[in-house]
């Protein structure tokens, strides 16, 4: 490694994701959280893939939000506040306002720069809406504004983004929301759906090599930012089903042996062997329904394409009450 790369490495990257590398390459099965592939190439590779022929969620969702949104909107209720963890998309976001016509519109993000760009994006297309963004880890306890105290409150969680979550994360994240959102409120959430295996790996391992761009891009980053010694071309892209667990996961295989230094520490790669870099988690009918209830939340409605390929599901906080 040429030592300049070094030096302006260390100095411009985030502590954290060079500790999560340390620690993902040091595993048996190394791993690397998937919330890194997502810095701005990232974040523009995956946008390019919600556009692939192979990757149906987004449109699916997009299309059942719009031929539903009469009766997702009765279902719901309208008016109150929409509360939407992430920072909103610029499709599904306007089609779920003009159709719940909420008061407030709350995007909460960890991100504050892209938090307040998508905020004024909306504005203009909404002047009425009241709209008080939260700059937040939403996978943390935090408070909602005061503005919606005493608002009805419907949560927003498009996406899928669920499935990136393990099983026991995902019921970590909706009791969260439901701490957050509080007893009474409701919560729209996408999550795709199992369904044909060659589909479903055809959607995260497309012919164009963007989604293989975005898994790569990681390398890249570990090379740039943390000044890693890798070679990029030793690893492919490949997108694997995992049956017992219900998932996607996406790898970069090493196809030959090969090393990866980093702060003096030495990762040795045989041929064939694996940095793991992402989960999509996919339901049935039953598990993404087992799901959140074990996450405190009771399904009420759900909507479906139909092929069946994508489920926006609408589920309440019910409070405790003495029962059997
Ligand atoms: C944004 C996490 C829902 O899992 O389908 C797409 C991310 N990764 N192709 C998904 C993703 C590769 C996407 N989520």
């Amino acid at each position: 490694m040429p030592e300049t790369l070094e030096a302006e490495a260390s100095t411009t990257a985030d502590p954290a994701f060079r500790a999560d590398v340390a620690r993902g390459l040091a595993q048996a099965q190394p791993a690397i959280p998937a919330r890194w592939l997502y810095d701005t190439r990232g974040s523009e590779l995956f946008d390019d893939i919600t556009r692939l022929e192979e990757y149906y969620p987004t449109r699916t969702e997009t299309a059942i939000m719009r031929d539903n949104a009469h009766a997702i909107a009765a279902a719901a209720g309208k008016g109150g506040a929409l509360i939407e963890f992430g920072a909103g998309s610029a499709t599904k976001t306007p089609l779920m306002i003009d159709a719940l016509e909420p008061d407030h519109y709350v995007p909460i993000d960890i991100s504050g720069d892209y938090l307040r760009a998508s905020a004024a994006d909306l504005q203009k297309d909404h002047p009425h809406l009241a709209i008080d963004p939260v700059e937040a880890d939403f996978t943390k306890p935090f408070d909602l504004p005061d503005e919606i105290a005493g608002l009805t409150r419907v949560g927003f969680f498009p996406g899928s983004t669920i499935g990136n979550f393990v099983p026991r994360s995902a019921t970590d994240l909706l009791r969260t929301f439901r701490d957050i959102l509080r007893d009474g409120s409701k919560l729209l959430i996408g999550m795709d759906r199992i369904k044909d295996l060659d589909r479903l790996r055809a959607a995260y391992d497309d012919r164009e090599g963007v989604t293989a761009a975005f898994n790569k891009n990681l390398l890249t980053r570990m090379r740039r930012e943390l000044g890693a010694g890798l070679d990029e071309d030793a690893f492919v892209h490949e997108a694997r089903w995992n049956e017992m667990l219900g998932r996607i996961e996406m790898h970069l295989v090493a196809i030959r042996d090969t090393e990866m230094h980093l702060d003096g520490q030495r990762f040795a790669f045989a041929k064939g062997e694996t940095i793991h870099t992402e989960n999509s988690h996919k339901y049935g009918p039953r598990g993404a329904r087992c799901l959140l209830l074990a996450g405190g939340w009771t399904p009420t409605h759900e909507w479906t394409d139909p092929a069946r390929d994508f489920a926006f599901i609408l589920a309440e906080a019910q409070p405790n009450r003495f029962a059997p």
